[in-house]
C-alpha cells in the first residue's frame, strides 16, 4: 500500500510534523510512505511542470494520499495554499478524484480545527474519499498516551483505506456568485481625519472586487488609500525559522518590501479594508502570504485598535469556516471588525448599501474608539498564548514574553489573592448543611448586588 504525504512545512524534512508521518511510517511497515515537500518547493513547483508532475504523478500512483502539515494562521502556510491553488489551475484534480485522504496537523492547538476544516472541503472539492483529521499537539510524541491515540488513528485509516470505506462528505460544492456588480448611490462619508486604507491582493484578477474596492474608495472623503498586495516587493512566504522570537526582526527584514510595508502604511492607518477573491475556500495565497510574513510580530496585537472590514468577491457566505477565521484573526489583534460585504449578496443594490455601512461605520466606530467585547475567540485565545508563552515557548518568543509582561497579560487566576482567600472561606464554610442551603436561597441577590453599585456610579 503507498501514501503520498504531502508535506506542507516551509521547513521541509526538518519539520515537527513529518517526525509524526515518521512515526506512522515505522508503526505500519506494510505501508510505503512516499513524501513531497511541496510547501519548501512550492517555488519550483510553480516553475517547473516536470517538477509538478512528478508530485502529481506520486499522488496517482498513491493508494491514498495524506495532508500533513504544520498550522500557520489558523490554516495552512502560504505554500501550502499555492500548492493546492496550483491543482486547480494546472488541471491536476482528476489525479485526487477517489483517493482517500487524511489529514495531520501539527500546532499548539490554536485553530486546529478550522485548518482542518479547511483541508477536509479541499477533499470534499477534488472529489476525495476523506477519512478524517488527527490534531497533534507538537510535543505530542513524547507521551505514551498520544502515540498510542496516534497508532490507532493509523491503524483505522489504513483499514479504511484498504476496505474502501466511502467517506461522509462534509461540504457541499461552492456555486460561484452571479451578480454583476454596478456601482451606484454613493453618499460620501467624511473620514473626519481618520486614515483609511484598503488592501487588495490584485485588482486585475476580477472586475467585480475591482469595482467594489473602487466604490469603497470613492464613499469616503477624501477618497481612501488604495495599496495593491502585487505591487509590494515580497520575495516569499514566511520560512517558519523563528529568528523574530526574540527581537521581532524577520530574516526578510531589508531584504524584501514587506516590513516598511507593514510598519509604516498598515500599523499606522486607522481603518484598514482587506480585499479578495475567493480561491478555493480562502483569499488567494497571497493574501495569505501577507497574514504569515506578520509573524514578525510574534504574539501580540500589532493592529490594536484598528477597525477592519472585508471587502470579498466570491462565495463568501457560503464558507463559515473562512468567516470564523478572519473573525478570530481579528479579535486576536485587539482590532474591530466593522463588516464583511460580498458580491455573494442578492443583488448590486444590496452590495451597494452593505459597502455603504461598512464605510459610514467603520468611521464612527474609530472616532469613538469602539471595539467590540472580546468573544470566546479572543478570551480562550488570550489564555493558551499567555500560558504557552509563560511555559515552555518563553525561550523562543523572548520578545512576546517582555511585551506580555509590560501589558499585563500575565492574568494567571492564582494571582487573584482576594478571591482565592474568599474561596477559601466560603468553600469550607458551604459545607455545612445550614450554611449552603442559605447560602443557595441568598444566592440570585447576592449575584446582582456588585451591579447595583456599579449602576450607582457615572460613569
Ligand atoms: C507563521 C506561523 C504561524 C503559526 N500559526 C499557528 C496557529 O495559527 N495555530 C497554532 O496552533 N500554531 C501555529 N503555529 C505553530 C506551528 O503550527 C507549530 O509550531 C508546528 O508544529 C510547526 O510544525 P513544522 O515544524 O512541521 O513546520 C504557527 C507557526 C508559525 C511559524
Amino acid at each position: 500500500m503507498k501514501i503520498a504525504v504531502l508535506n506542507g512545512s516551509p521547513k521541509g524534512e526538518i519539520s515537527v510534523t513529518m517526525q509524526y508521518v515518521h512515526f506512522l511510517e515505522n508503526r505500519f511497515p506494510e505501508a510505503e510512505f512516499k513524501f513531497f515537500d511541496v510547501a519548501l518547493k512550492i517555488k519550483s513547483l510553480e516553475k517547473d511542470e516536470k517538477a509538478f508532475g512528478e508530485v502529481i504523478a506520486g499522488v496517482s500512483s498513491a493508494d491514498a494520499v495524506l495532508w500533513a502539515f504544520p498550522l500557520y494562521y489558523l490554516i495552512v502556510c502560504s505554500q501550502y495554499k499555492r500548492f493546492i491553488e496550483l491543482i486547480f489551475e494546472k488541471g491536476a484534480a482528476p489525479a485526487f478524484r477517489g483517493k482517500p485522504a487524511a489529514c495531520l496537523t501539527t500546532s499548539i492547538k490554536f485553530f486546529d480545527h478550522t485548518a482542518q476544516n479547511y483541508i477536509n472541503a479541499v477533499c470534499d472539492d477534488l472529489n476525495m474519499n476523506f477519512f478524517g483529521s488527527y490534531s497533534a499537539e507538537m510535543n505530542d510524541l513524547l507521551k505514551k498516551k498520544e502515540r498510542q491515540r496516534l497508532k490507532s488513528f493509523g491503524e483505522l485509516f489504513l483499514k479504511a483505506i484498504k476496505e474502501g470505506t466511502p467517506a461522509i462528505r462534509n461540504n457541499k460544492p461552492l456555486i460561484a456568485p452571479e451578480v454583476v456588480f454596478e456601482p451606484r448611490g454613493i453618499k460620501p462619508v467624511n473620514a473626519e481625519g481618520k486614515k483609511i486604507l484598503i488592501i487588495a491582493d490584485n485588482l486585475d484578477e476580477n472586475s467585480n472586487l475591482r469595482k467594489m474596492v473602487e466604490r469603497l474608495q470613492q464613499t469616503f472623503s477624501p477618497p481612501a488609500e488604495l495599496i495593491q498586495l502585487k505591487d509590494i516587493d515580497i520575495k516569499g512566504g514566511c520560512l517558519g525559522c523563528m529568528h523574530c522570537g526574540f527581537e521581532n526582526i524577520c530574516v526578510y527584514e531589508g531584504k524584501d518590501g514587506y516590513i516598511d510595508f507593514y510598519n509604516k502604511k498598515v500599523k499606522t492607518t486607522d481603518i484598514l479594508f482587506v480585499a479578495g477573491a475567493i480561491h478555493d475556500r480562502y483569499l488567494s495565497s497571497l493574501w495569505k502570504c501577507f497574514f504569515d510574513r506578520s509573524f514578525f510580530n510574534g504574539h501580540t496585537p500589532a493592529l490594536q485598535g484598528k477597525q477592519v472590514g472585508f471587502v470579498i468577491s466570491g462565495p463568501f457566505n457560503q464558507i463559515a469556516n473562512f468567516r470564523e477565521i478572519m473573525k478570530a484573526s481579528i479579535e486576536m489583534q485587539h482590532s474591530n471588525l466593522t463588516g464583511f460585504v460580498s458580491d455573494d449578496l442578492e443583488n448590486s443594490s444590496e452590495i451597494n448599501a452593505a459597502l455603504q455601512t461598512m464605510a459610514s461605520s467603520s468611521v464612527a466606530q474609530s472616532k469613538l474608539g469602539y471595539i467590540q467585547p472580546p468573544t470566546f475567540y479572543q478570551v480562550a485565545g488570550a489564555k493558551l498564548f499567555r500560558d504557552a508563552i509563560f511555559g515552555r515557548l518563553r525561550v523562543v518568543f523572548q520578545a512576546d514574553h517582555r511585551y506580555y509582561k509590560e501589558h499585563g497579560m500575565y492574568d494567571f487566576p492564582q494571582k487573584y489573592y482576594k478571591w482565592r482567600m474568599i474561596n477559601g472561606i466560603l468553600v469550607s464554610l458551604t459545607r455545612i448543611s445550614f450554611v449552603r442551603k442559605e447560602f443557595v436561597k441568598r444566592m440570585k441577590k447576592e449575584m446582582i448586588k456588585p451591579t447595583a453599585n456599579a449602576l450607582r456610579r457615572t460613569e
